[in-house]
């Protein structure tokens, strides 16, 4: 035999020489869970993880920020009695969302802070956008979205997140950024979001799954995309793209890895990856049974992610992975 790939694994040495893909720190987003008060509240399908009050969540915020994360992504959750049916609590400058930016930007100024745009965490409907006539509405729900990412800019957002799925949002939020003297907060755009059951444990989190009722779509499907489809994701990556956005965002994750290589091959901005909650509880739940290593599964997704083309990856697993990745 003359050829034996075998020769490029023999040690550690040799190996890293030849590995083609690695992934750090420097990569990871934290989604944190930010709720009113002082106390936290674990969520049951997300092990390890707990919606934080205020004081908390600066202080998970700096365990990540000192082992090397860059970025949080915060998702507030609701009282009740403050869901309406256009969300106006969303612009509320005194809200929860904008008071957890305006304190960890304060309190770790080099954090970059990302925030949420959509209207769920807020709609006493459950949806993304703002029902009207039976349905979700595009147009309508465009000036809420922009007058959101203004809001969040305003509390110190470094980079609005719009999650909604709404066709010309990216644009929407670009020009009200921009005319509020915002130029330079970035849109890290889900382009490319799929109508996926993955997403269950964050809306346990957030209790912010679509309410049941004859008025409303029961399902985020006539916004989020079919998850047999890639030709398409193609089409919202050319859109995002001349509309502004500065980075592109695959949802969900492992599922969508051959997604996540058609945008790279597409696209020159930077990729995002989710990680989405289901993906982690999956982990957690196996880990659990003692059925999977999970400090060894987490990482090797997360270097899957980077392999497939994505440079930022966002996961529940920030603070894990990056202590595991600072072991000598
Ligand atoms: C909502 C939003 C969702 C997630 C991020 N932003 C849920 C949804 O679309 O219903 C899911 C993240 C996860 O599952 O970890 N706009």
């Amino acid at each position: 035999m003359l050829i034996r790939p075998r020769r490029n694994r023999t040690s550690i040495g040799v190996r890293s020489l030849v590995r083609e893909t690695s992934v750090s720190a420097q990569h990871l987003v934290l989604p944190l869970f930010v709720q009113e008060g002082d106390g936290d509240t674990p969520i049951a399908s997300m092990p390890g993880c707990s919606r934080l009050g205020i004081n908390q969540l600066i202080k998970v915020a700096r365990t990540a920020y000192d082992l090397g994360v860059p970025a949080v992504a915060l998702f507030p959750r609701l009282e009740e009695a403050l869901k309406t049916r256009r969300g106006e609590e969303s612009l509320n400058a005194n809200g929860l969302l904008q008071r957890a930016v305006i304190t960890l930007k304060k309190a770790i100024p080099g954090l970059v802070v990302i925030t949420d745009v959509a209207l769920d965490p807020y709609s006493s409907d459950g949806h993304d956008g703002l029902v009207l006539r039976g349905g979700v509405a595009n147009d309508e729900t465009l000036p809420l979205l922009a007058a959101m990412a203004v809001a969040q800019a305003k509390a110190g957002a470094d980079v609005v997140a719009p999650s909604d799925m709404m066709d010309g949002r990216v644009a929407a939020i670009r020009h009200a950024l921009d005319s509020a003297g915002y130029t330079h907060v970035g849109i890290c755009s889900y382009c490319v979001k799929y109508a996926s059951a993955f997403y269950g444990p964050f809306r346990d989190a957030l209790d912010s799954a679509p309410r049941p009722g004859e008025d409303r779509p029961s399902d985020k499907k006539t916004y989020q995309m079919d998850p047999a489809n890639v030709r398409e994701a193609m089409r919202e990556v050319a859109l995002d793209e001349s509309e502004g956005a500065d980075w592109l965002m695959v949802k969900p994750g492992l599922p969508y890895l051959d997604v996540i290589r058609a945008v790279r091959e597409q696209s020159d901005l930077p990729i995002a990856a989710y990680h989405v909650s289901g993906e982690f509880a999956m982990l957690k739940a196996a880990a659990a049974n003692g059925w999977l290593n999970y400090d060894e599964c987490l990482l090797e997704s997360l270097l899957a992610f980077r392999r497939a083309g994505a440079d930022i990856i966002f996961t529940y697993g920030a603070i894990d992975a990056a202590r595991l990745l600072a072991r000598p």
